[in-house]
C-alpha cells in the first residue's frame, strides 16, 4: 500500500483527518495561522510554525509540545530563510504533506491613492506575493519527489472583489490566485493540489490595524451577509484542514471563499438590497 494511503487508513481509524501528515505554515506565531497550527496538531499532524515574531512562535511551540511542533525563524521574503522552515520539516519529521502560505501584512491605512508610498506598496508585494511564491516554490522541492502534497494560501474576499482594503493588498491577493491555478497546472503531473482559502473579516492585529470601527456595518458588527453567524479563527482552520486532508483529493486550483456569501452578492441594489 503506498504511503498516502496507509496514512489515510490511520486517520480513518482514529478520527484524526491530518494524521501522519506534516505541515510548514508561515506566520503561525500568531492570529490564524497559529489557529491553523493547533488545529492540525489536534488532527494529529506535525507541524513547523515558521514566523518573524520569535517568542510568540516558540511559545506557541512549548505548549503543543517539542515531539509535534518546532519554530523556525522565517522572513518568507527571504529565500534562504523559506527554504530552511521546508528543509527542517523534512530533517526533523521526515516529510512534508501541507504547505499553508499565510503570512501577509497590508500597509498603511490611507484612502487616497497619491499618499500611497512606493516603499509600502512593495513590502506588501514582497510579503504576500513573493513570499507565498517562495513558500510554493520550496514546499514543491520535497513534494516533486514524493509525488503528493496540498499546498494552501491564505486569500482573502480581497482576492476575487476590490474596494475592501488597499490597493497593495488587494492587488496581492488577486494575484495569489494566479499563482494558485498556474502552480496547480504545473504541479497536477506530480498529484500535488494548490488551493486558495478566502476568508471575511476576522478581528486580528493586521485587520485590527487597517480597519476602524466606522468601516464596521450599522449594527457596531462588522458587516456580514449571513446575520447571526460571526466568522472565527476556528472556521478558516477547519476549512483548512478540509483542504489539507485527503477529503478534498481531487480540489485544485480552487478558491475556496470563507464568507459568508459577501463576495457573491451585492447588496447595495436589487431586489434583496438591504441598504434604503
Ligand atoms: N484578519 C482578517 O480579517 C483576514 C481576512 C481575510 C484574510 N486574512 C489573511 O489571513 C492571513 C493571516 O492574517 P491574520 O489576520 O492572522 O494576520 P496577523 O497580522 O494577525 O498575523 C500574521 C502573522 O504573519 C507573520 N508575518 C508577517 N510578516 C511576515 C514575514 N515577512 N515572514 C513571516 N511571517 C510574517 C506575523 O508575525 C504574524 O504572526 C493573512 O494571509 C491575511 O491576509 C485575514
Amino acid at each position: 500500500m503506498a504511503g498516502n494511503s496507509l496514512l489515510s487508513v490511520s486517520a480513518a481509524a482514529t478520527g484524526r483527518r491530518l494524521e501522519g501528515k506534516v505541515a510548514v505554515i508561515t506566520g503561525g506565531a500568531t492570529s490564524i495561522g497559529e489557529c491553523i497550527a493547533r488545529s492540525f496538531c489536534k488532527h494529529g499532524a506535525k507541524v513547523i510554525i515558521a514566523d518573524i515574531q520569535d517568542d510568540l512562535g516558540k511559545s506557541v511551540v512549548e505548549d503543543l509540545g517539542t515531539e509535534i511542533a518546532v519554530f523556525v525563524h522565517c522572513d518568507v521574503t527571504i529565500e534562504s530563510d523559506v527554504q530552511e522552515a521546508i528543509d527542517t520539516a523534512v530533517s526533523v519529521f521526515g516529510r512534508l504533506d501541507i504547505m499553508v502560505n499565510n503570512a501577509a501584512i497590508c500597509d498603511p491605512r490611507k484612502p487616497n491613492i497619491i499618499d500611497n508610498e512606493l516603499a509600502d506598496f512593495e513590502q506588501v508585494v514582497r510579503v504576500n506575493l513573493t513570499g507565498v511564491f517562495l513558500g510554493t516554490k520550496h514546499a514543491a522541492r520535497p513534494m516533486i519527489p514524493a509525488r503528493q502534497g496540498s499546498i494552501i494560501m491564505i486569500g482573502s474576499v480581497c482576492s476575487s472583489i476590490g474596494g475592501v482594503a488597499s490597493h497593495a493588498y488587494t492587488s496581492t491577493k488577486h494575484a495569489i490566485v494566479g499563482l494558485v491555478k498556474n502552480a496547480a497546472a504545473e504541479l497536477g503531473r506530480f498529484g500535488i493540489r494548490v488551493n486558495c482559502l478566502s476568508p471575511y473579516f476576522i478581528e486580528t492585529p493586521l485587520a485590527r490595524s487597517f480597519f476602524k470601527r466606522e468601516d464596521y456595518g450599522r449594527s457596531g458588527g462588522a458587516y456580514s451577509n449571513l446575520e447571526g453567524v460571526e466568522l472565527k479563527q476556528e472556521d478558516v482552520a477547519e476549512a483548512a484542514i478540509f483542504l489539507a486532508s485527503d477529503e478534498s483529493k481531487y480540489i485544485s486550483g480552487h478558491n475556496l471563499s470563507l464568507d459568508g456569501g459577501f463576495t457573491t452578492i451585492n447588496p447595495a441594489f436589487g431586489l434583496f438590497s438591504r441598504f434604503e
